[in-house]
């Protein structure tokens, strides 16, 4: 059993949740993938070598779930503890075999020339990963300068490449950035909108290719990894709801093929919360009306980047639905009962159970009976489906087993979670 996607979108759709988590500072990834590329073709490399370069320029900050870490990643030019995020970057990307072989590249995107050639690594990884250490930290230094005084900032942002050739950077790598940058074309082609362009041209024609299930649940859960990486309070809660969501399918006897994609939709569900600030997520107190209108752009985020990825037609809406309401009073789309499938309603109530069954900054985690307790409530204002939220009441112990992954609430550890 398989289903056909296009590779190459799914990682451009990676590459559109991790700009999310620059909020303001959108396109990193991309401007790092652009210029590794304009490199990569001066270096001589194949076609495909050049490809896999770009893909680990869009992703290579795949380690990077936070707002904080992100700030940091934009505005310093060297940090103590950047190496953490290249880590957990290639351990993110070795759980994925397809691209498995871009993790050493991002593993050593941070570390300089000098150490780089002391850790015996094969040639040609040392030079790719020092390629996009290089473009990565152009872009830091040229962040503030985009749609205002590029062209003039460009020669302070070479002199600063210049000067670090030989500890940060090899040679040869600044030596060849220093030509082919040496046009306004360059630099202008990494503003936004050109930028959006490229990218646009480059996925226009989608290549399916068949990818089996097992796969596709091992993307979705990269993805998912991002996001539950991104704070205390939201670690788990796309596992524990896909896990419940899988579980309700089953329950429901949809066909193995629907629950397979029911579960990779509610990995997916919460992608767009990359963007919500650390500090609204992990805030002790009730949240403002300004707070509470970022977190409900994130189920809108979902849908933007999953719609990218030819053949999820289908998971796309299930996932980006799971704050609709059967009174049609949800978020973003205000969808009415008739038009949510029991696909999308199994994701919303496993959404809203395993949010309940963690801590959030202002509460304990709720007892199974007091989850059941407040579903039925949200059942009676018409928020939530009540035959599933029924179901979920013929085996409490089981769903709440499957959306903490814990065998009883005794077990529970001190884990965190923030509003579905
Ligand atoms: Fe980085
Ligand atoms: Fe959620
Ligand atoms: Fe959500």
């Amino acid at each position: 059993m398989s289903i056909a996607i296009d590779l190459g979108q799914a990682i451009h759709a990676l590459s559109d949740a991790l700009d999310l988590v620059g909020v303001d500072e959108v396109c990193h990834g991309k401007r790092v993938g652009y210029m590794a590329l304009q490199c990569g073709r001066g270096l001589g490399l194949s076609n495909p070598e050049l490809e896999d370069l770009f893909h680990a320029g869009l992703l290579h900050d795949c380690g990077v779930s936070s707002t904080h870490l992100h700030r940091c990643l934009v505005s310093e030019l060297d940090w103590e503890g950047s190496e953490f995020h290249c880590i957990k970057g290639s351990e993110l990307l070795n759980q994925f075999p397809p691209l498995a072989h871009l993790a050493s590249i991002v593993r050593y995107h941070h570390t300089h020339w000098e150490a780089l050639r002391a850790a015996k690594l094969p040639e040609k990884t040392a030079q790719l990963a020092n390629l996009l250490y290089l473009v990565d930290r152009v872009d830091a230094l040229t962040a503030p300068h985009y749609e205002r005084d590029l062209l003039l900032a460009r020669h302070t942002v070479c002199d600063t490449v210049w000067r670090l050739s030989g500890s940060f950077f090899a040679p040869e790598l600044v030596g060849l950035f220093l030509d082919l940058s040496d046009n306004e074309a360059f630099w202008l082609s990494l503003e936004t909108r050109h930028l959006m362009r490229f990218i646009y041209e480059r996925e226009r024609e989608a290549r399916l290719a068949p990818v089996s299930f097992p796969e596709l649940r091992q993307l979705a859960l990269l993805f998912a990894r991002i996001v539950d990486a991104k704070s205390p309070f939201t670690m788990e809660h796309s596992l524990g709801t896909a896990r419940l969501a899988r579980f309700l399918a089953e329950q429901v006897e949809l066909p193995v093929e629907t629950c397979e994609k029911i579960e990779v939709a509610a990995l997916l569900h919460d992608l767009g919360k990359l963007q919500v600030p650390d500090e609204i997520l992990e805030k002790p107190g009730a949240l403002t009306r300004e707070e509470r209108s970022m977190i409900q752009r994130h189920s809108f985020e979902t849908y933007q980047i999953l719609r990218g990825i030819t053949g999820l037609e289908d998971i796309t809406l299930w996932a980006a639905y799971h704050h609709e309401t059967p009174d049609g009073r949800g978020y973003p789309f205000h969808r009415r009962e008739a038009e949510l499938t029991v696909e999308m309603r199994i994701i919303a109530v496993s959404d809203v159970f395993q949010a309940l069954a963690q801590r959030r900054p202002y509460r304990k985690p709720l007892e199974p009976d007091e989850i059941l307790e407040l579903l039925r409530t949200l059942v009676q204002q018409n928020h939530l489906d009540g035959d599933l939220v029924e179901l979920v009441g013929q085996d409490l112990p089981a769903s709440w087993q499957a959306a903490t992954g814990l065998s009883s609430p005794e077990g529970a550890p001190d884990q965190s979670a923030f509003p579905g």
